[in-house]
């Protein structure tokens, strides 16, 4: 699938090929999320979910790290890599549901369950995730809830996430309201349109989808997931519950394997924000770079290094 950049295709190879040059001088890394679009994931070192990517860049030894992503996932690198240089091509690029959590509602929620342990999902702030016990992403948000000491916990900002977790554990959990306006694009009479049209087709959804979307799943996974999925699967149709983007490393990696998008506006504008004209302005300028408070990147770590240490 190719989205509508294409009409400037003919100038992608000049831009990809200046931007490795760059790369190069720079000894920069590119990491792309799965989400991003098709040119940006054909120029990534490294194409993957919050987590793999995170994890990434708390191992390189490149000094300016790429991110094409959304904001909340560059500064979850500049927290892991306080020393690197992080830049992020297009500083505008938020997560609508990261800004759903303010310091001061999380401050209210744990004024209104006192000791209750706070698990954050990565889709955060770094202050909101520097004010949680522990972190979590789309990959082990059932493992961390599992393995948390405590009977209950309070979960943000991703109430279908927390929702999604709460039914592998017994554990009391209080989750707060935000949700991914993408993934809530996605209704089950899409599900179902599409599991009448192909009966044979494996259904695939990401946490995020709401309730009634993850009921009608055969399984549930992280971006990555979803693809390791896919990968391993004897199936040949799968109907794909997440936002758009991912159908282009799907085709690329399964040739033969067919896909189907539950709806075509699952689309996080956010995400299509970087382009290659701004990743080599990026490396061009080293501008705009991404910073976190030197207090605020210690608390926000220790959230990060127990979930690592949970799971
Ligand atoms: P993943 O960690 O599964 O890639 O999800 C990130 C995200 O923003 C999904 O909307
Ligand atoms: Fe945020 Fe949803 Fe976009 Fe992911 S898809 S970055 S959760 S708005």
């Amino acid at each position: 699938m190719r989205l509508p950049s294409e009409l400037r295709a003919a100038e992608y190879p000049l831009l990809a090929d200046r931007i490795l040059r760059f790369k190069q001088q720079r000894n920069a890394i590119i990491l792309v999320h799965n989400y991003q679009l098709p040119e940006v994931q054909d120029i990534a070192d490294v194409l993957g979910d919050s987590l793999g990517l995170s994890q990434h860049a708390a191992r390189t030894d490149a000094d300016v790290i790429v991110f094409c992503g959304v904001h909340f996932m560059a500064e979850t690198a500049a927290v892991l890599c306080p020393d690197k240089i992080v830049l992020l091509p297009e500083p505008e690029s938020g997560c609508p549901m990261a800004d759903m959590i303010t310091p001061p509602q999380l401050e209210a929620l744990k004024a209104a369950h006192p000791g209750v342990p706070v698990i954050t999902y990565v889709n955060s702030s770094a202050e909101i995730k520097a004010m949680s016990d522990y972190c979590c992403t789309s990959a082990n948000a059932v493992r961390v809830l599992q393995a948390v000491d405590a009977d209950e916990v309070l979960f943000v900002p991703d109430r279908w996430l927390a929702s999604y977790a709460a039914r592998f554990t017994d554990k009391k959990v209080h989750w707060h309201e935000g949700f991914c306006p993408t993934h809530h694009r996605i209704l089950p009479e899409h599900i179902e349109r599409l599991k009448h049209d192909h009966p044979d087709a494996v259904v695939v959804c990401h946490p995020e989808c709401r309730a009634d979307v993850v009921d009608l799943a055969d399984a549930v996974e992280s971006t990555t997931g979803i693809c390791s999925f896919v990968g391993r699967s004897d199936a040949q149709e799968f109907i794909i519950a997440t936002e758009v983007g991912l159908i282009y490393r799907l085709e690329r990696e399964n040739p033969g394997k067919r896909f189907y998008c539950p709806s075509y506006v699952a689309v996080c504008p956010n995400m299509k924000m970087n382009t290659l004209e701004n990743v080599l302005s990026a490396l061009e300028t080293l501008a705009p770079r991404i910073t976190v408070p030197d207090d605020i990147a210690r608390r926000a770590h220790r959230a990060i290094d127990r979930m690592l240490e949970l799971v």
